[in-house]
């Protein structure tokens, strides 16, 4: 039976599992990607592993999210991301050079390899063939150690497309349209897959917004065959020999088939606050624009900013409409002005902002109180624009900055010609030199360290047996945001676990840490779906830190119990839930931690010569993790066997 390309990628990796879709298979991982926000807790994990060097292909270590705060954190954080790169073979990619996926794309993707990266838009990599996929830091550490990533084997859908893009349709109209057709629930556990005759006419810029916002569609990943297009593209980027071919096999299997006709697509834009919230350009004619941004890793390529620059030639935009154009990478910059195309974006009355993300996450250009933006990203939630009460809409580089000089919304049907679909030059300027590649041996590297950067502690393993206070009982539907509160006063403290730890349950009993400080350890008893929410790692993170030994609830949310078990704390649900009123603050368990077995239950007792009985569904693996306390300790003791 033939093959689709995300078959051929998944055969060529697969290290265990069976390739039915939902069992879990383990990947060998070729690359990794880090961005600065997500990449100073990975490389602290990466290295409390413990080896001397990388042992992936390639890993690159990008700064592109937090490059304009105020203070010494992040100048901080940049020079340890630059340190422990030189020290471990990471090639390291500095504030300013630009956006990670727009740099991956054009420096170092490679069709028919496995990428991973700490940010969710990892997938645009998909645009040359390469199966890339958003991760946890955790998961690129352990990827960078050369441990397989593991995933439910993904449903293959085919996207077939037909027809070829009219008029004012651009590629963002096409995963605009999937978006509207499928919603951000869509593609859960499944990777898209472009195919059919349309895929020919898209450039590997085009392919790439696609794949970069199959991310809002919940999917694994998206990816176009590396072809033509693609040995085009590697060409203009220099680097002919990263291409390959792949293409599906004339009879490949697919899970599930969606139609598109690229020739029907119209101008589309998606109204807050959901991507899926998709709606023809024209239903919003009339409607004021106070802002538009043009950029993001989704719509910042040469190819996105020349027809921009294009559109706003010789034109002068409203002075109420405030416009950004944040280009993806330092290349794409040297490319327009090497062609004369920055003065007009100047004169048309645009912003040129930093290579980075910038706008995207609030970081500079928020718009004014309840302002409606049109944004070339991908995400539109509230309040993430920086302004709580803006409207942001998302659509094309060509919308944006033809919607930018009418200031309203107008009719596509009255915007005239469209300038030509631009193809990028032969050769390109190369940005190559930018970047600081690794030493062939880094042990003498120092790594540098600014005071809100501290290493990881090695956690100790396991006891045979836990006897420890209950020091927190807590109600039903406790989220991460209960165990430790978001907001920017805390996040910056996330490579510095001591100094977060200080937040653990703080809004919900302020005694809680000095108790456990005082004690040293503890057990956390809590009622139905404790840990939902948000997937921070810190919320595990910190009370193992603080000595939290277990938690015993009555149901667990399914992020958090993995997150538990990575950091070595033991979850055990109760087996009676009439034992959680039993139970009080201050009573003092004893747990058989080492008798555990995968599957039985366990007989835990109290002082007062109570017996209660947890259920533990736990595997062999996870209890092996747990007892070597935790997964970092479980591969650093594998690795030195
Ligand atoms: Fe950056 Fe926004 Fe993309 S934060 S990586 S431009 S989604």
């Amino acid at each position: 039976m033939g093959k689709n390309i995300t078959q051929k990628i998944i055969k060529a990796h697969l290290l265990g599992g069976q390739t039915v879709p939902g069992q879990e298979i383990d990947l060998r991982i070729d690359q990794t990607l880090t961005q600065d926000a997500t990449g100073t807790m990975a490389y602290l994990q990466f290295e409390a592993i413990g080896l001397d060097r990388v042992r992936t292909d390639l890993s690159v270590s990008y700064v592109d999210h937090n490059t304009l705060q105020m203070g010494f954190r992040n100048p901080d954080d940049h020079r340890y991301l630059r340190t422990v790169a030189q020290r471990y073979g990471v090639v390291f990619s500095p504030p300013g050079t630009g956006i990670c996926h727009q740099l991956h794309l054009e420096n170092f993707g490679k069709p028919g390899t496995t990428l991973i990266g700490s940010d969710s838009h990892t997938p645009t990599a998909g645009g040359i063939g390469a199966l890339a996929m958003g991760a946890g830091g955790l998961s690129v550490a352990l990827a960078m150690a050369g441990e397989p990533y593991s995933i439910p084997m993904p449903k293959v859908v085919k996207v077939n497309l037909t027809g070829r893009l009219q008029g004012w349709a651009a590629a963002k109209d096409v995963i605009l349209h999937l978006l509207g057709l499928l919603t951000v629930k869509g593609g859960v556990g499944k990777v898209f897959e472009y195919a059919g005759p349309g895929v020919a006419t898209l450039t590997v810029p085009e392919r790439a917004t696609i794949t970069n916002m199959g991310a809002e569609l919940g999917a694994t990943t998206s990816i176009f065959p590396s072809d033509a297009q693609t040995e085009r593209f590697m060409k203009q980027m220099g680097r002919p020999q990263d291409f390959v071919e792949l293409v599906a096999d004339e009879d490949a299997q697919y899970d599930e088939v969606v139609d598109i006709d690229l020739s029907a697509l119209e101008p589309l834009v998606a109204q807050p606050h959901m991507p899926d919230q998709v709606v023809p350009v024209r239903e919003l004619a009339g409607l004021k624009i106070d802002q538009c941004a043009i950029g993001s890793c989704t719509n910042s390529s040469y190819s996105d900013l020349k027809t921009t620059a294009l559109i706003l030639k010789d034109k002068r935009i409203p002075v109420e409409t405030d416009v950004l154009v944040s280009p993806g990478s330092k290349q794409v910059v040297k490319m327009l002005a090497a062609e004369n195309l920055i003065e007009p974006l100047l004169d048309a009355g645009a912003r040129l902002m930093e290579c980075t993300c910038g706008p995207c996450i609030g970081m500079g250009g928020s718009p004014v109180s309840a302002g409606v933006s049109v944004r070339t990203f991908n995400r539109n939630f509230e309040g993430r624009s920086g302004t709580q009460d803006a409207k942001i809409y998302l659509a094309s580089a060509e919308t944006a900055a033809r919607l930018a000089l009418d200031g309203q919304f107008t009719d596509p049907a009255t915007w005239g010609e469209r300038p030509e679909r631009v193809e990028l030059p032969e050769s390109v300027p190369s940005i190559r030199d930018l970047f600081l590649f690794p030493p062939e041996d880094g042990s003498d590297v120092d790594v540098v360290r600014g005071p809100n950067i501290v290493a990881l502690e090695r956690f100790e393993a396991l006891p045979d047996t836990i006897e420890a206070d209950v020091l927190l009982k807590v109600e039903d539907n406790i989220t991460t945001d209960h165990i430790l509160p978001a907001g920017p006063q805390i996040t910056a403290l996330r490579s510095n676990i001591p100094a977060i730890s200080e937040y653990i349950f703080s809004r919900v009993d302020e005694g809680f840490v000095p108790r456990m400080k005082e004690a040293g350890k503890g057990v956390i008893l809590g009622g139905e779906n404790y840990g939902q929410g948000s997937s921070r790692e810190h919320a595990a993170l910190g009370p193992r830190h603080l000595g939290v030994k277990a938690v015993l609830v009555k149901s667990l949310a399914r992020i958090h119990r993995a997150n538990l078990v990575n950091f070595g704390i033991l979850p055990l649900l109760l087996e009676n839930p009439d034992d959680y009123d039993l139970l009080k603050q201050g009573t003092t368990l004893t747990i058989p931690a080492r008798d555990i077995k995968p599957g039985q239950s366990v007989d835990l007792t109290t002082d007062s010569g109570h017996m209660v009985r947890a259920i533990n569904d736990l595997t062999e693996k996870e209890l092996e993790i747990i007892q070597s306390g935790g997964l970092l300790n479980a591969v650093r003791d594998r690795q030195s066997r």
